[in-house]
């Protein structure tokens, strides 16, 4: 009973918490909010398909798609763009700093999955989801 009432109190502070949302505005021209929307809707399905991989003992498959699809080597792929439909520029420093520190975690984490080093990847893994929480709890571009 006692632990039920904790539990609902815990919720409604949390709820209350998200209502106020005190994450910082970065506004991007609406071309740059749309690349990014486009970018995240792929980084949801790679993660996805990281940790599918990664369940099912597909490290090395793992650490090449973390490495082609969040890695350095995703950096920078709107950079043939116009200059409003590139978010990484419009995005405020440490916003942006975010982003390029998800990118490092990804590629260490391919890094280590490359060796087929599964305790080594999975202590890195988190690493990776870090940097989405990271920035989601930080910002918004809306
Ligand atoms: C540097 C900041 C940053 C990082 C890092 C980041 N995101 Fe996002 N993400 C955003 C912003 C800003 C939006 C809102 C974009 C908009 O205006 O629609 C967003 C939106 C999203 C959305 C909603 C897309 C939609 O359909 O509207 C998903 C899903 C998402 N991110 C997943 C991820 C995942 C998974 C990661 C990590 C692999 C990640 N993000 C890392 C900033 C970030």
């Amino acid at each position: 009973m006692q632990a039920k009432t904790l539990f609902l109190a815990a919720v409604l502070i949390a709820s209350q918490a998200l209502a106020e949302d005190n994450r910082q505005l970065a506004t991007l021209p609406p071309a740059a909010q749309e690349a990014l929307r486009e970018e995240m809707q792929g980084n949801l399905l790679a993660i996805n398909e990281i940790l599918t991989l990664m369940a099912a003992g597909k490290v090395k498959e793992a650490g090449q798609l973390a490495e082609t699809s969040l890695g350095k080597s995703a950096q920078g792929k709107h950079r043939d763009k116009p200059f409003n439909a590139r978010p990484g520029p419009h995005m405020p420093p440490a916003m942006h700093e975010i982003g390029i520190d998800g990118h490092t975690a990804a590629s260490e984490f391919a890094k280590a999955a490359a060796t087929g080093d599964r305790e080594k990847a999975l202590s890195l893994l988190p690493n990776l989801t870090g940097a989405c929480v990271a920035c989601h709890y930080s910002w918004r571009t809306r």
